[in-house]
C-alpha cells in the first residue's frame, strides 16, 4: 500500500515529469491523494498534494503556468491509513528542510508523537508518517549527516515501513525499509538513480535494479555508486542487483477499455507461455529441481500448509483441493492474517506454500517467516519475481501472469492455481511426472477457455439483465466452491454490490433467508454432486430468486432450462476435469466486469482498495 518513487538526476530530464509518471505507474498501491515535493534551483522544496487520484496532481500541474522542473524530486501515492483521507494527510511531509515519503505503518506512532510534542513540535497530519520527519529532522538539525539522522529516526520506529527523505541543501536521497518493498535503479547512459516501490514504476528509465534488504540504509547521491550502510553505520553489501526485466509493452492496455478487461482476455496466451515455460522453457529447470525436492516418500511429509491472503486465497483452497485429491496428503489452507497469530502447528516435516501476485503482502511475508522460524521447507507461488516472497522462499514457482495492474486480480488468480496444479501432478508423480499428460490438460483448459471468452458476448447480455439486482450469493460445491467464493469477490470488489460465496449445502443454513425476487443465486454446477447442487438450486427457485445457472453442456439434453439464465459450458456430464474450475472462473471474472461496466465503476481503480496490501 502506498507508492513511493525519487529522483536525482541531471538537467537532461526533469524529475517532475518522473514522478509523476512513476506515481502513475504505482497507483495500484493506493489512490486516496498523491503529492510531489521537489528542489528548485533555489534550494527551496515546493511541495503540491492533491486528494484523489494521481490524474488531480498532474491537472494541478498543469494548471501551473511555471511548469516545475527539478532534478531532485519525491513523490507518493496513497492508501489511507492514519488520518483521513485529506489534503494535509497527503504525502510527501515537509517541514521547509526535509522530505520524507512513507510506505507502512509507524506502530509505536502515539508514544513518538507524544515525545515529540512534549519538546514542543508541532503537527500538521493526522498521519503516523509525520512522527518520521520530525525525528529525523530533530537528528539532522541538532548535526547529524541526513543519513546518520535516518538511521537514528529508523531505530526508534515500531513496524514495517520504506522511507525516502531528501534534504533542501543537498544533492542526496536516503532511503531504507523494513519488509515493506523498496527498488533503486540506474542506467547505464546517464548520471541519475531512481528509488521506488516497485521495479514496474522503472521501466523505460533503470536498466539497472538494486534490492537493499532489511535495515539498510541507501545513501543515493550523483557522484558516486549507490552506496550502503548497516545501522551501525558501517559499509553494507546486504543488497542484490538485478536487471530490469520488465518492458515498455508490459505498460499498456491496448485496445481494451479496461486493464482488467485486457488481463481477462490474455490468460489463453499467459497459459500457452505458462506451458511453454514449464515443460520446454526455462522452467524445465525449476521442474527438475522441484522433483528432486520432492523425491522423498509422501508419508515423510507431514502436512502441507497454503496460505495466503485474498483472492490468492481462493487460489489456495484450490491447490489444497488438488493436493488432498490427488496425493492424499492432508492440506491445512489458512488465511495469512490468522494464521500468523493462532500459534499453528508446525513440524519440521511439513512443507508451506505462500501464494500471492505481488509477493509483498504483509500477513503472508509475517508467516512465511513464521514458518522458517519453524524450520519448515518454504514454497512460493508468487508472480513477482524477486520480491520478498520470492527471496525470502527456499523454493519458488513463478506464475508469469506479467504484471497485473487491475487491481481486481484475474490473469494472476488463474495462473497461481494453474502453478499449484503442477505442484500437485509433481509431489503425485515425482519422477513418473507425465508431462504429456499435463500439457494435454493445461490444452484443453485453454482451448476451452478460448471458446468460454468468444462467447463474452453471452455473459455480457445476462449481466445487463441482472446488474441493478440487489445482490448476488455464488454457489458451488468441491473445487467450484472457492470459484464462488472468489465469484463473490470480484463482483463486491468492483461492482460495489453485495455478495457472497457459498458452499451450495450451507445455504439453507442462513443465506437463503436472504432469497427473493431481487436477489440472484449464481448456481456453479459442476459434474460431480450435479444432482446435489441441482436440489440447492431448486430451493432458491421456489423462493422465487433469480437464478444464473452454468452448467456442463449435457445436461442441457436432459434438462433444456436450469435457470432464469442459463450458460453450458462444454464439460461432458459426469466426468470432471480437474482444470475446469478455472475456466468456469474466467465466466465469472467476465460476469462481474460486465455488471460493474453497467454499474458505472472505477474498474480497474475500485474505490477503497489498494492492489498491494503491505500492512496488516
Ligand atoms: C489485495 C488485492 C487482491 C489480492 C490480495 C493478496 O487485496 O486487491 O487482489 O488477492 O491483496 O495479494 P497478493 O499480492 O499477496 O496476491
Amino acid at each position: 500500500m502506498c507508492g513511493i518513487v525519487g529522483y536525482l538526476g541531471n538537467a537532461n530530464r526533469n524529475g517532475v515529469d518522473v514522478i509523476l509518471e512513476g506515481l502513475t505507474r504505482l497507483e495500484y498501491r493506493g489512490y486516496d491523494s498523491a503529492g510531489i515535493c521537489f528542489r528548485n534551483e533555489k534550494s527551496e522544496l515546493l511541495t503540491i498534494k492533491s486528494v484523489g487520484k494521481v490524474q488531480n496532481l498532474k491537472s494541478l500541474l498543469e494548471l501551473n503556468k511555471n511548469r516545475p522542473i527539478s532534478n531532485m524530486a519525491i513523490g507518493h501515492t496513497r492508501w489511507a491509513t492514519h488520518g483521513e483521507v485529506a489534503e494535509k494527510n497527503a504525502h510527501p511531509h515537509v517541514n521547509g528542510k526535509l522530505a520524507i515519503v512513507h510506505n507502512g505503518i509507524i506502530e509505536n506512532l502515539y508514544e513518538l508523537k507524544s515525545y515529540l510534542q512534549a519538546e514542543g513540535v508541532q503537527f500538521s497530519s493526522d498521519t503516523d508518517s509525520e512522527v518520521f520527519l520530525h525525528l529525523t529532522y530533530k537528528f539532522f538539525n541538532s548535526g547529524a549527516s541526513l543519513k546518520d539522522a535516518v538511521i537514528e529516526a529508523f531505530k526508534l520506529i515500531k513496524g514495517n515501513s520504506a522511507f525516502l527523505v531528501i534534504a533542501h541543501d543537498l544533492q542526496e536521497m536516503i532511503a531504507i525499509k523494513r519488509v515493506a518493498p523498496l527498488v533503486i535503479g540506474r542506467n547505464s547512459y546517464q548520471s541519475e538513480v531512481f528509488v521506488s516501490s516497485d521495479p514496474f514504476a522503472l521501466i523505460g528509465y533503470a536498466d539497472q535494479l538494486l534490492f537493499p534488504e532489511d535495515e539498510v540504509v541507501a545513501v543515493l547521491t550523483l557522484e558516486e555508486e549507490p552506496q550502503f550502510f548497516e545501522l551501525n553505520g558501517a559499509a553494507s553489501k546486504r543488497f542484490s542487483t538485478q536487471n530490469q526485466q520488465m518492458h515498455y509493452s508490459d505498460l499498456g492496455k491496448g485496445s481494451y477499455e479496461h486493464f482488467m478487461q485486457k488481463e481477462i482476455f490474455e490468460q489463453p496466451l499467459l497459459i500457452k507461455n505458462w506451458i511453454h515455460h514449464y515443460l520446454e522453457g526455462q522452467g524445465k529447470k525449476s521442474v527438475e529441481e522441484l522433483t528432486k525436492l520432492l523425491s522423498i516418500r509422501p508419508e515423510k511429509i507431514g502436512r502441507i500448509h497454503l496460505v495466503a491472503c485474498g483472492t490468492a486465497w481462493h487460489a489456495a483452497l484450490l491447490i489444497g483441493d488438488m493436493i488432498e485429491r490427488t496425493s492424499r496428503i492432508p492440506t491445512n489452507v489458512q488465511l495469512a492474517s490468522e494464521f500468523r497469530y493462532k500459534n499453528p502447528i508446525l513440524h519440521a516435516n511439513d512443507i508451506a506454500i505462500f501464494i500471492s501476485q505481488s509477493g509483498e503482502t504483509a500477513d503472508t511475508l509475517a508467516a512465511q517467516e513464521l514458518c522458517k522460524r519453524a524450520d519448515l521447507f518454504t514454497l512460493a507461488i508468487v508472480n513477482v519475481a524477486n520480491s520478498t516472497l520470492y527471496r525470502n522462499s527456499h523454493f519458488n514457482l513463478l506464475t508469469h501472469a506479467g504484471i497485473e495492474v487491475g487491481v481486481a486480480s484475474t490473469k494472476a488468480f488463474t495462473l497461481q492455481v494453474l502453478t499449484g496444479y503442477l505442484f500437485s501432478k509433481i509431489l503425485k508423480e515425482r519422477e513418473g511426472f507425465d508431462r504429456n499428460q499435463f500439457k494435454h490438460n493445461v490444452y484443453e483448459l485453454l482451448q476451452n477457455m478460448e471458446r468460454g471468452l468468444d462467447r463474452a458476448g453471452e455473459i455480457a447480455a445476462i449481466a445487463s439483465e441482472l446488474y441493478s439486482k440487489k445482490g448476488f450469493i455464488f454457489t458451488g460445491r468441491g473445487p467450484y466452491f472457492p470459484i464462488a467464493l472468489e465469484g463473490a469477490l470480484k463482483i463486491k470488489e468492483i461492482a460495489y454490490v453485495h455478495a457472497e460465496g457459498y458452499a451450495a449445502g450451507e445455504l439453507k443454513h442462513g443465506p437463503i433467508a436472504l432469497i427473493d425476487e431481487e436477489m440472484v443465486n449464481i448456481a456453479i454446477l459442476g459434474s460431480e454432486l450435479f444432482e446435489k447442487t441441482l436440489s440447492n438450486m431448486e430451493e432458491v427457485r421456489a423462493r422465487k430468486g433469480i437464478i444464473f445457472a452454468i452448467a456442463p453442456k449435457e445436461f442441457s439434453e436432459v434438462r433444456p432450462r436450469l435457470g432464469n439464465h442459463d450458460f453450458y459450458f462444454p464439460l461432458e456430464y459426469g466426468k470432471e476435469v480437474d482444470l475446469n474450475p478455472l475456466y468456469v472462473s474466467t465466466l465469472m471474472q467476465l460476469f462481474s466486469y460486465y455488471v460493474a461496466k453497467m454499474r458505472g465503476t472505477d474498474i480497474d481503480k475500485p474505490r477503497n482498495l489498494a492492489k498491494s496490501v503491505t500492512v496488516e
